[in-house]
């Protein structure tokens, strides 16, 4: 009889496990007699059981695993909505905050169409000069950012050198009326309704000099960010990061402001306003907390059920969720051509090779260039990622700066390891180029030993990189390949497929009455096998 288990598929962005294996029973009444491992050897009747747990049958774990998820999509729907609902959420970001917010940011509530004139400053020489990536590629992915978001369209693009990127003014006063001409001339042929400066943050005093010189309203980088990731944040984890990443900003701007400047400029930088933001940093910082203690709750659960986890981490756009999608075969999940299209972390089962269940993770993509308090909001998304077995470094191999994306994410990674407090070493990474169908093949030649160059979309490369993956989550996770002898339709068997990945079973040539079937197994769950089958046999 085969039985299959399928555990509950959820909605595309969340966990989802779908299993399909067979778990065959097979009359009872046999023996064990050999192990045709050289590792398990007739001594095993000697070793003792030392009260090791027992481990769920597959099927109940894989019920439960989805049940644990579930209670996070509970906790995260209903619970959770119960103390942060929509409406109290309102309530928590209520008018005169939005007001702060439209008024600093220039952030409104609804996508206004918007024709952007988008400014590449960079510093040619000394310790402010971006040195991964040229000037070129910085106005690329200016471009990106302004083309992710909806009615948004680039007017015009430059890019303007400059000696410092600290001057109050920004730019030098020659550069100030070539700037105004232009800005001008575009404003009239291509009604320009905003200014984009590609640098993480303008100061407060820099903001408002541009605005008053051009007449338009500025956005820096963090705030078009900002823009994006409201956008994406359709889930109340991700609601909450993104409001929490709006407060360094709004604090940092209030700092710098001079109040009669503040006032010229139409902003009010009043104690009700601090007290707004000081409330709701209070109660925000509170929640996040909250769902951070759960993540780890549900985490050492998963941990207890022994599941091998691979961390999937990536530059924006790099192909994560396509990789997990090709990998997992998870018909729900839907990559977007749009930076920062992830904003949870979600989990997602799939097999290796060995027919071992696996979870994925997938994380919200990096960004160069962001400053550090919006990256922090993040961090904690990210706890799960330097806490898998391995993690998969995805790299879109056919972008113009992938060395530098690739930097920028070991340099996080790195930094990560130091701002989560999580006290051990980054997972061992296995480095994935992915998009090679947009790369001419004379790209592929030149092949790095430590790469594996894959397609998602075309599903080309998938093969040698899931059978690393298994190579190195069987040496991180101590499970090893066994092929053991068994009575054909002995327990053993049912046991085997029940708490075990079976790899293979063949029909033994010596005897028609054994089974060679191999399995991966871990120690726990090799001491449980030896304890319940060998004990017995030997006594
Ligand atoms: P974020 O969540 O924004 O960080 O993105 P991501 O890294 O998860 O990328 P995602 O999987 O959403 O893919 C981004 C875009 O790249 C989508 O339009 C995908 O269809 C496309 N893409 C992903 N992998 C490939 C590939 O191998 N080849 C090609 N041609 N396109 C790909």
């Amino acid at each position: 009889m085969w039985l299959k288990t399928f555990a509950t598929v959820r909605n595309s962005r969340s966990f989802t496990l779908f299993r399909t294996s067979p778990i065959r029973f097979i009359e009872k009444k046999s023996l064990l007699r050999d192990f045709r491992d050289h590792d398990v050897s007739i001594r095993l009747k000697y070793v003792q059981h030392k009260g090791v747990k027992g481990i769920r049958s597959r099927k109940g774990a894989f019920e439960s695993i989805s049940k644990d998820e579930n209670d996070e999509q509970t906790f995260m729907t209903k619970d959770f909505k119960k103390e942060v609902n929509h409406d109290e959420f309102v309530n928590l970001d209520d008018r005169a905050y939005e007001e702060l917010v439209s008024n600093v940011m220039n952030i409104s509530p609804t996508f206004l169409t918007q024709n952007v004139f988008i400014i590449q400053p960079y510093v040619k020489w000394g310790s402010e000069r971006n040195t991964l990536s040229t000037p070129d590629d910085q106005l690329e992915e200016a471009k990106a950012l302004i083309s992710s978001l909806p009615n948004w369209h680039v007017g015009h693009a430059i890019k303007i050198p400059l000696e410092t990127l600290n001057r109050k003014a920004l730019f030098g006063s020659g550069k100030i009326e070539e700037l105004k001409k232009l800005i001008q001339e575009h404003k009239t042929k291509e009604t320009l309704t905003c200014l984009f400066i590609s640098k993480s943050t303008l100061s407060f005093a820099q903001k408002c000099f541009l605005e008053d010189t051009f007449k338009l309203p500025v956005f820096d980088r963090y705030t078009v960010v900002i823009q994006i990731l409201r956008l994406h944040a359709t889930s109340a984890e991700a609601r909450l990061q993104v409001a929490m990443a709006e407060i360094p900003y709004l604090w940092a701007q209030t700092k710098d402001a001079n109040p009669s400047q503040a006032r010229k400029q139409g902003y009010l930088f009043t104690d009700v306003q601090r007290g707004i933001l000081k409330t709701r940093e209070r109660k925000l910082k509170q929640e996040l907390e909250r769902i951070r203690d759960h993540r780890r709750l549900l985490r050492n659960k998963r941990k207890q059920k022994n599941y091998p986890v691979i961390a999937v981490v990536g530059y924006t756009n790099a192909g994560k969720t396509s990789l997990i999608k090709a990998l997992t075969h998870e018909q729900s999940m839907q990559p977007r051509n749009q930076l920062f299209a992830t904003l949870d972390v979600t989990a997602h089962g799939g097999f290796l090779p060995c027919n071992l269940e696996v979870i994925y993770i997938d994380t919200v993509g990096f960004m160069s260039d962001l400053p550090t308090g919006l990256i922090e909001c993040f961090v904690a998304t990210l706890e799960d990622a330097m806490l898998a077995d391995i993690i998969l470094h995805v790299q879109d191999e056919s972008h113009i700066c992938k060395e530098a994306q690739r930097q920028h994410v070991v340099a996080t990674l790195l930094s990560l390891k130091n701002s989560i407090a999580v006290n051990q070493e980054i997972p061992p990474i296995i480095n994935v180029a992915n998009k090679i169908d947009l790369t001419s093949s004379q790209g592929h030649r030149k092949v790095s030993k430590d790469m594996f160059y894959v397609s998602a979309t075309e599903r080309t490369g998938l093969k040698e990189l899931s059978l690393e993956i298994e190579r190195q989550i069987l040496t991180v996770t101590g499970r090893r390949k066994i092929t053991m002898r068994v009575q054909n339709g002995g327990p053993e068997v049912a046991w085997l497929y029940k708490n075990t990945a079976v790899k293979n079973v063949k029909a033994d040539n010596s005897s028609a009455e054994h089974l060679l079937i191999t399995v991966i197994i871990d120690e726990l769950t090799m001491q449980q096998f030896k304890k319940k089958f060998l004990s017995t046999n030997y006594a």
